[in-house]
């Protein structure tokens, strides 16, 4: 809502008073002045009000049978905050309006009031209220701000921190990979075939050349996400790029019980895409998963919804709670032990399909299971002279 809004807006007063003749005569009055006044003949009457209309200043007697005014005052400092209280007090009680004031009354008008005076009061309150409410929209402005900026930085650290890994951990990395080549090179010598425990080296080596892939994995997929790489757009299978896509987390999927199903529909099975970037979407969707699920099942799908395929990885695990829901594309989020998790798997995701023309989204339902569903356009199949033709519709 804009300044001019809510200045624009008429005063919605509440008016309590226990003498129906001063109550009525004081409304009309004021409504004469365009305030939009509401009636409430005691403290009880007046909260119910509140609690159901929108009401910016309470104008209340102090003195009244039952919940007086100081005391209705209190109920609603506790209860509404952002309303402003003019209290009413006798002729001789001035004590009462210091002891409002205290209790966090705008101001107060001893009986007999002037009705100039009350009306002007009113709008002192109002003033108050709009001034305030301008106050929490620039909070509420900057702290989006501050959280945006926040969001930024952690982007900007993203993008250092991969390069910076790029060259600290690929480079030794190539070297642990060429050196154990070279050792299992030097083991196929006829001088050693006669080592002792060879073959236990063999197995050595393997492991390590196993690791160092599954570590280059990791690398790779931390830059995949942040650094443009050339993309090689081709037919792509769907059907084995599923396959592929959770061959990796087979094992521990059987493991535990989860048992991995594959559903490609066949008018959905070709796409034309850069099949590196969504496998690499695909093995995150699928490990997220498989890590979720506790005997149950993880379901890759694929459909043709119109001019795009839709690709879904389904789970029967813990769901999501909606406050994680909005965070869980965030850099860095992750609900996982420290060590455990990166949370830069479905940034990474999102950020790999946004590049590729299309987009993810999640639908959760805590204690059911998680869907989420890729959308990418169809491309036209590769032309008679090879050439890419992509085509939008
Ligand atoms: N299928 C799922 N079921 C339940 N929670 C999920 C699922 N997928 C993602 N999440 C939640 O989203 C968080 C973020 O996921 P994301 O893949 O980005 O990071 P991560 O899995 O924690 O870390 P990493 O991908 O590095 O292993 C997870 O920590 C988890 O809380
Ligand atoms: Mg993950």
């Amino acid at each position: 809502m804009t300044e001019r809004e809510h200045s624009d807006r008429p005063v919605r007063l509440l008016l309590v008073d226990d003498e129906a003749h001063f109550r009525d005569a004081i409304a009309r009055r004021l409504e004469k002045r365009g305030f939009t006044v509401s009636k409430a003949p005691d403290g009880g009457t007046a909260l119910e009000i509140l609690e159901k209309d929108p009401i910016d200043v309470v104008v209340t007697d102090v003195k009244m049978p039952g919940m007086d005014g100081i005391e209705l005052l209190g109920r609603i400092k506790d209860l509404h905050p952002e309303i402003e209280v003019l209290l009413l007090t006798g002729h001789a009680a001035l004590d009462d309006g210091v002891a409002g004031i205290k209790a966090g009354a705008f101001d107060y008008l001893t009986k007999p009031i002037e009705l100039e005076q009350l009306a002007g009061k009113i709008r002192h309150a109002h003033d108050k209220i709009l001034r305030e409410e301008e106050k929490r929209r620039e909070a509420e402005f900057r702290r989006q701000v501050e959280e945006q900026m926040i969001v930024t930085e952690r982007l900007a650290s993203l993008g250092t921190l991969s390069t910076g890994m790029a060259h600290e951990i690929n480079n030794p990395l190539a070297i642990i990979k060429e050196s154990a080549g070279w050792l299992s090179m030097i083991l196929d010598k006829p001088e050693m075939a006669d080592m002792p425990r060879r073959s236990d080296f063999r197995k050595g080596l393997e492991k390590i050349t196993d690791g160092v892939e599954r570590a280059r994995r990791i690398t790779h997929q931390l830059l995949g996400g942040v650094q443009k790489r050339s993309e090689t757009i081709v037919d792509v299978d769907l059907k084995d790029l599923a396959a592929e896509s959770t061959e990796l987390v087979a094992r521990e999927a059987a493991n535990k019980g989860v048992e991995i199903v594959h559903q490609i529909e066949p008018d959905a099975r070709r796409i034309r895409t850069d099949p590196y970037a969504l496998r690499q979407a695909l093995i995150n969707l699928v490990n997220n998963a498989v890590q979720a699920t506790q005997s149950g099942t993880v379901a890759i799908a694929a459909r043709r919804a119109g001019g795009a395929i839709e690709i879904q990885v389904r789970d029967t695990g813990p769901g999501i709670p909606a406050e994680y829901r909005k965070k869980i594309f965030e850099p860095f989020f992750t609900t996982k032990d420290p060590g455990k998790g990166t949370g830069l798997g479905l940034y990474v995701t999102r950020n790999i399909l946004e590049k590729l023309g299309g987009g993810i989204e999640v639908e959760s339902s805590v204690g059911k299971g998680t869907t989420f569903t890729i959308s990418l356009p169809v491309a036209e199949p590769t032309g008679a002279d090879g050439r890419n033709k992509r085509n939008p519709r």
